[in-house]
């Protein structure tokens, strides 16, 4: 049995563990119901009388011996434990770590702004599709077949479908509009348009225009200009003047465009407005007469005034960006100068 206790002792003296769950194994192992030292201490009624004295000791000597192991190693790995949530604990004095916020891109806010401000008009705001038939892009809207008007708009045609193509203005969704509803027609419609236009700084073959319909009893020309009157003041402030110069369309007229004083030099003349005072925003005039009726509305009875416009021009005139290719390119540098933007 002395053997047996010099064993155990030299295995309890060279023991180490730091984790609560392995000092608990050596416990049991030592100490427990079936352990080595129990188990030494139920042999040890049948050893001689005379070797009980010596044997006797040396046996609790080593149960004591497992006993201070057993209460050490405890106290260590709390120290341990506690050591290790300081280390984990957050060093408050630490700067802080910056995430990255991202922004909206200029073209979502400025869309954003103008639907607002025609919202609170009570325009409803309406879409349609980007592929659309030749009928709803052109013919609908007075583009006579063969007329040289289609040749304004270079388009994207789907070869193997050549009524399909991209649509390449949003007016198209107000033909849609008039096909599904009657007045009065108060509506918006932003969206994304097509063109087969080689890419500069100055044009894209992508862009975004937002389409105004107003059809109603009555509706005027003058309406059509205090509501645009309206806009660009709201738009780009309250001092800001509009101006409209007689244009053409094939599905309007007459036919206006609409410039904007810039706001740059207060129509004193700079490099944005090519020292004209004025800044080109939109076109506009009295639906034409022959596109209600082909759309099922009774031009006898109702008028009405459209007006399209195109968001990349009131971004660049608004933030003074001169490429159009970075609308689209998506450089993150770019876009982040929008940020405080909403
Ligand atoms: N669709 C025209 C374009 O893309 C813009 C336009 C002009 C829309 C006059 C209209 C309008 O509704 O009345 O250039």
């Amino acid at each position: 049995m002395i053997d047996e206790i010099e064993k155990i002792k030299s295995e309890i003296e060279s023991f180490t563990a730091r984790e609560a769950a392995e000092i608990e194994h050596f416990r049991i192992r030592m100490l427990g119901r079936k352990g080595l030292i129990t188990n030494l201490f139920k042999d040890f009624k049948n050893i001689p009388v005379e070797q009980k004295k010596q044997t006797g000791k040396l046996l609790n000597a080593l149960k004591q011996l497992a006993q201070e192991k057993v209460e050490s190693l405890k106290k260590e790995a709390v120290l341990h434990t506690a050591e290790r949530t300081e280390e984990h604990k957050p060093d408050l004095t630490m700067p802080a770590t910056f995430t990255d916020t991202g922004s909206r891109h200029p073209i979502s806010v400025v869309r954003d702004r103008i639907n607002n401000i025609f919202a609170r008009l009570d325009y409803v705001i309406s879409e349609g599709p980007e592929i659309e038939d030749d009928w709803h892009n052109f013919t609908a809207l007075n583009f006579p077949e063969n007329h040289p008007a289609r040749d304004m708009q270079d388009t994207f045609f789907i070869e193997k479908a050549p009524d399909i193509a991209l649509r390449t203005h949003t007016s198209s969704v107000q033909v849609r509009v008039m096909q599904s509803s009657k007045p009065p027609i108060r509506t918006i419609s932003p969206g994304r348009v097509f063109r087969n236009e080689a890419v500069c700084a100055r044009a894209h073959c992508i862009f975004h225009q937002v389409e105004g319909l107003y059809v109603d009893k009555n509706v005027s020309f003058a309406d059509m200009k205090q509501t645009l009157y309206y806009f660009a003041r709201e738009m780009f402030g309250p001092d800001t003047e509009i101006r409209l110069r007689p244009s053409f369309f094939p599905f309007t007229e007459p036919s206006a465009e609409m410039d904007v004083s810039c706001n740059i030099c207060s129509r004193k003349g700079c490099p944005i407005c090519k020292y004209s005072g004025w800044i080109e925003m939109l076109g506009c005039g009295m639906v034409d007469p022959n596109v209600l009726d082909n759309c099922g509305i009774d031009s006898k009875k109702y008028t009405g005034f459209a007006f399209g416009m195109g968001i990349e021009r009131i971004v660049l005139n608004k933030y003074h960006i001169n490429d159009l290719r970075l609308f689209f390119e998506n450089d993150i540098r770019f876009l982040k100068q929008f940020e405080a933007i909403l």
